[in-house]
C-alpha cells in the first residue's frame, strides 16, 4: 500500500487531537500529537525553576531534555497548555523540534501528526491535510468538560478567555504561526459529533491519497 502521511492542524481544543488519533488506527498509522513535545519544553522548564519567558534557557531545555520523563497527566493541565504557547513561540524551540518531528513522518508507511504548523512546515508535501476548527465557545465548552473529567473545576468563561489568548498568541507569532496551508481542507466540527467529523475526514483523505 502507498505511503501515507496526513497533517491535522488546528486551534486549541478544536478535536484535532481525538480525530488524529482515530485516523491513525483507521489506517493502521503511527501518531504523533506534536503538542506534546511543546508541553514537555514547557514542562522542563518550570521544573527547573525557569522563567517560561526565559529564551536562552529554553534554547538549551529543547536540545537536552528527557522524552521520557513526563506522564501525559503532568503535561496535560492547564497551565501547561498556557506555559507550552509561550516557548512555542521562541524560533529556537521551534528549530529544535523540527528534526524529531520529520523523523517521525518519515517512517517507512507513513504517519499520522497533528499540531500547528504540519501542512505548512514540517510535512508540507503531505497529500492529506486537514485544518480542523470550532467557535472559541464551543472549544471552550469541550476543554471545560475534559478538565472537569481530571478534577480541576476551572470557570467557563476562564477557559474561554484562555482559549482566545492561545489562539492570539499562536495565530500571531512570527515563526510557524497557527494557519491552513494553502492546500489544507478545512473541517468546522462546532456542530459535528466525533464520528461525523471522522467521517468528514475519511471523505477528505480518500479524495487526496
Ligand atoms: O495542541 P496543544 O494544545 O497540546 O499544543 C500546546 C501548544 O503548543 C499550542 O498552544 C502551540 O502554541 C504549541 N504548538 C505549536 N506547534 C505545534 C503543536 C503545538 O506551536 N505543532
Amino acid at each position: 500500500r502507498k505511503r501515507l502521511v496526513i497533517a491535522v492542524d488546528g486551534p486549541a481544543a478544536s478535536g484535532k487531537g481525538t480525530l488524529a488519533r482515530r485516523l491513525a488506527a483507521h489506517y493502521g498509522l503511527p501518531y504523533l500529537d506534536t503538542g506534546l513535545l511543546y508541553r514537555m519544553v514547557a514542562r522542563a522548564m518550570l521544573d527547573a525553576g525557569h522563567e517560561i519567558r526565559d529564551a536562552e534557557a529554553a534554547a538549551l531545555i529543547v536540545n537536552s531534555f528527557d522524552e521520557t520523563a513526563f506522564p501525559e497527566e503532568r503535561l496535560r493541565g492547564r497551565e501547561i497548555g498556557e506555559a507550552a504557547s509561550v516557548v512555542a513561540a521562541m524560533p529556537a524551540v521551534r528549530a529544535g523540534l523540527l528534526a524529531r518531528q520529520r523523523r517521525f513522518a518519515a517512517q517507512a508507511g507513513g504517519a499520522v501528526l497533528d499540531g500547528r504548523d504540519i501542512g505548512t512546515v514540517i510535512c508540507p508535501d503531505a497529500p492529506a491535510k486537514l485544518f480542523v476548527t470550532a467557535t472559541p465557545e464551543v472549544r471552550a465548552a469541550r476543554r471545560h468538560k475534559e478538565l472537569l473529567g481530571r478534577g480541576e473545576a476551572v470557570p467557563f468563561d476562564g477557559i474561554l478567555a484562555d482559549i482566545r489568548r492561545r489562539d492570539a498568541r499562536d495565530s500571531g507569532r512570527n515563526d510557524a504561526p497557527l494557519k491552513a496551508a494553502d492546500d489544507a481542507v478545512t473541517l468546522d466540527t462546532s456542530a459535528l459529533t466525533v464520528e461525523e467529523a471522522f467521517a468528514a475526514a475519511i471523505g477528505i483523505i480518500e479524495q487526496r491519497r
